[in-house]
């Protein structure tokens, strides 16, 4: 396995460009399933999620071909002869799950493994079943899959989501548009990703309102056409990123950054001390003069802070002036980057959902490892600053959220590098 290897300490300074949003191409891509005509994704990411999402389409016989390097993906459905979505892919990526409502709409019967818990968190799918069973499905669960049956056609009905769920929302979302009548859905995600979905599917022909805001109206049509989408950028690669000149110093400017799509984050930078300003290319951040503030950041669904910025955010305030007390509300085990971050010198308690962070001088450099996506580029954004090297192993899980982290860092003066594993 490769490890990144950073040795801190150098301020940075020029242009990192932002992708496409892996979290938004993850729900654009089955969208292909509700039409027999193209679905072309542009400023797509490179990412191995992507990838995976590509081979289960494919393994239901969608057909999805990259070009310009991964940038565009252009996908047609019109022969899909299998339904059942493996436990082998869906294990490797939750987001599998969002084939099951388009399928379901598309062709009334899917069959979708139940993805499983991962490192962050059991993640149930209780949501996008019930979502589901409000319009009209009919499912089982069977030796570790959910069969799923609409045998009229799905029909518009009220979901009330107890809880914000991004992928229910989605999979319901998705499975409204060809379901006869009107759909209504109350406590719906709020996130860019699902206004992007919604853009998306209106594109093709679908008649949404209300995507952004708490509750979503879908009126069913009989079917939708092909379009050609640009995915919206990645708001938490754009706030990972921000990161680097504000813990080590310098400016840098992210390209295609959008301050609508950071907003509470970039409210926590502006207390934190850190200075962002919108240029015509993008935001640009650099570290006003003394130390770090400490902060207190809570995570919430969209609008509130991400709880995908959270790990990436303990890193800058380990080496804050002060106490910050972290509140993780949206997964259980989110956490994982704390052990690792006290390797290098952090002051960090854990206890259940809150972490509090004891600012220190500055971090040194340690072999550390990374647990999940988000906890392995807090690592390396906390290597940037530390004194000596860091070496962060099991960088697979890098590769799944981040495109070229290594050449985008180096570009603006950070030295990083990967090793690759024996
Ligand atoms: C999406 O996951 C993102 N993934 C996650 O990003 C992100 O952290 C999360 O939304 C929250 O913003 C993708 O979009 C592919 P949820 P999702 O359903 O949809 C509970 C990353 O790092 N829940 O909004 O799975 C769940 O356990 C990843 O890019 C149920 O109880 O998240 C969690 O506590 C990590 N039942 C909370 O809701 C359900 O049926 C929010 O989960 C579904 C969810």
């Amino acid at each position: 396995m490769d490890s990144i290897l950073v040795t801190g300490g150098n301020e940075l300074s020029g242009q990192i460009p932002i992708a496409g949003a892996k979290n938004a191409c993850l729900t654009l891509m089955p969208a292909t399933l509700l039409s027999d005509e193209p679905l072309t994704l542009t400023n797509a990411p490179r990412l191995s999620d992507i990838k995976t999402m590509t081979e289960l389409l494919q393994s239901l016989g969608a057909e999805v071909t990259s070009l310009q390097d991964g940038k565009v993906l252009a996908m047609s459905s019109h022969n899909i002869s299998n339904h059942t979505a493996d436990y082998d892919i869906v294990r490797k990526m939750r987001a599998s799950i969002l084939v099951l409502g388009p399928m379901l709409a598309r062709d009334g019967h899917a069959v979708v493994s139940l993805p499983g818990g991962c490192a962050i968190g059991a993640r149930p799918v209780d949501l996008h079943l019930k979502g589901l069973e409000a319009l009209g499905a009919e499912l089982e669960l069977k030796d570790g899959y959910i069969h799923a049956k609409a045998p009229g056609g799905l029909k518009g009905g009220i979901v009330n989501f107890p809880l914000v769920s991004v992928g229910a929302t989605e999979n319901v979302l998705m499975a409204a548009t060809l379901a006869k009548g009107t759909t209504v859905i109350n406590n719906a995600a709020r996130e860019p990703e699902i206004v992007d979905l919604a853009d998306c599917l209106r594109r093709m022909g679908a008649q949404i309102d209300g995507d952004g805001t708490s509750t979503i109206t879908i009126q069913g049509v009989e079917r939708l056409h092909g379009a050609t989408h640009p995915v919206v950028t990645d708001r938490i690669e754009l706030g990972t990123n921000m990161l680097a000149p504000a813990i080590c110093g310098g400016e840098v400017e992210l390209l295609g950054g959008r301050i609508d799509l950071v907003a509470a984050f970039c409210e926590k930078l502006d207390a934190a001390g850190i200075l962002v300003e919108e240029t015509d290319k993008g935001l640009k951040v650099a570290r006003r003069n003394g130390r770090i503030r400490a902060v207190d950041v809570i995570t919430e669904p969209f609008p509130g802070f991400p709880t995908d910025l959270q790990a990436q955010m303990m890193a800058l305030l380990c080496t804050a002036e002060g106490t910050s007390v972290l509140e993780e509300r949206i997964f259980e085990n989110r956490f994982m980057h704390a052990p690792e971050l006290i390797r290098m010198g952090a002051q960090i308690e854990v206890h259940g959902g809150m972490a509090t962070v004891t600012g220190v001088d500055r971090l040194k450099g340690a072999p550390v490892m990374a647990t999940d996506l988000r906890a392995s580029v807090s690592l390396i954004l906390a290597g940037l600053a530390a004194e000596g090297e860091t070496v962060v192993s099991r960088v697979y899980h890098l590769d799944r959220g981040y495109e070229h982290v290594v050449g985008k860092l180096s570009s603006v003066g950070a030295k990083i590098e990967r090793i690759k594993g024996q």
